[in-house]
């Protein structure tokens, strides 16, 4: 079943749109991942769980462990990452804050630093060929992830690794992985760490129902949450006073099931609240989406018009993780999109 009538889609494709909750392995086209697999002559059994269809939360954390046996070289990764970030533009996302987790691969001479780069590159070789081609420009920063498996020590290394590479186009920290597994108190010092290091933060958040966590996670005061789908009435209040931004993306809640259904998705509540909310897409590979498609889904959810759409997309700027100059320089660009749509509508 459709979700999205086209008509808005074609709308929501011409909005110039800020991208803010995206993982690289997520975001893979299914034919790359395809290719990959053959390449790498990837175990039938596995290949099975390629095959799209709706997955639970668990199945999802499986095909990400898939995804990675056949992202493991430093060349193959700065092609997805610069595969990703021609992705994004296509669908006239103007600003993206892409995020990964660094990973060691001995037997590939890969560590967290090397394959931080081989990202970097696959970003600029994107972006360079994206300004050549006089195509819609597209700025990118990244975000490192911790990946909840790791300890207090791995957690610190990919901190360390972001505080030295600001100057390269990476802006902050990311908290994610299975969320059933680790505890707060592991990766605690290490985002305490991020902050004093003037990075950014943000966490997936009450993904599956933990409420200490999630109450820790917010006292702690990152500057944006991922999800936030397992509130209770006490901690739904506690979030709305804190006011952070939460990023939300309908279509990965819903297939992973932790949303009943698109007119449920919390994202209408928050909104109709005033709290501040970005639409994302999260994995939009594995979940076959877009942010255009996201857009056209909330519209069709919540009878969002047109206004409502235009202002949810250029009120992201505000929550991104760049300097003012860097989010003034956005509004002008969204500022001068809306003209040109308003001059080709009269013309
Ligand atoms: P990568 O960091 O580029 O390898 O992207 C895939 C990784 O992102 C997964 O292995 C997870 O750690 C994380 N991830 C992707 N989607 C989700 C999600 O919905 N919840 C939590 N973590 C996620
Ligand atoms: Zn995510």
């Amino acid at each position: 079943m459709q979700h999205y009538c086209e008509e808005e889609l074609k709308f929501c494709q011409a909005l110039p749109k800020i991208e803010l909750h995206a993982h690289l392995n997520g975001s893979l086209r299914d034919a790359t991942i395809r290719k990959l697999a053959i390449k790498r002559q990837l175990d039938p059994s596995l290949t099975k769980l390629i095959e799209k269809g709706d997955r639970t939360l668990s199945e999802c954390f499986k095909l990400f462990d898939v995804i990675h046996q056949i992202t493991t070289d430093h060349e193959t990764i700065t092609g997805i990452a610069s595969e990703v970030v021609e992705d994004f533009a296509a669908d006239n996302v103007r600003y993206l804050e892409l995020r990964t987790t660094p990973k060691t691969r001995s037997e590939h001479g890969m560590t967290k630093r090397s394959y931080t780069e081989a990202v970097l590159k696959g970003m600029q070789e994107a972006q360079g060929r994206q300004r050549a081609s006089k195509g819609r420009s597209i700025a990118v920063r990244l975000l490192l992830s911790i990946d909840r498996r790791e300890d207090a020590a791995a957690a610190l290394e990919t901190v360390q690794l972001a505080a030295e590479l600001q100057s390269r186009g990476v802006v902050g920290i990311d908290l994610s992985g299975n969320p059933t597994l680790g505890q707060w108190s592991t990766w605690e010092p290490a985002l305490q760490e991020a902050r004093r290091q003037g990075l950014k933060i943000t966490l997936h958040a009450a993904e599956v129902y933990n409420p200490a966590e999630t109450e820790a996670m917010l006292h702690f005061r990152p500057d944006r949450l991922g999800h936030m789908c397992c509130l209770d009435e006490r901690l739904e209040a506690l979030h709305y006073s804190t006011g952070i931004p939460v990023e939300l993306c309908l279509s990965s809640n819903i297939i992973t099931e932790s949303v009943a259904s698109y007119p449920e998705h919390h994202f209408h509540p928050f909104y109709s609240a005033g709290h501040p909310v970005i639409l994302c897409t999260d994995d939009s590979g594995v979940f076959s989406t877009s942010l255009s498609k996201e857009f056209a889904i909330a519209a069709q959810a919540f009878q969002f018009s047109r206004l409502q759409l235009w202002q949810i997309s250029e009120a992201a700027i505000d929550h991104t993780f760049l300097n003012e100059e860097e989010k003034q320089d956005l509004r002008k660009e969204f500022e001068n999109a809306r003209l040109k749509l308003q001059a080709e509508k009269c013309s």
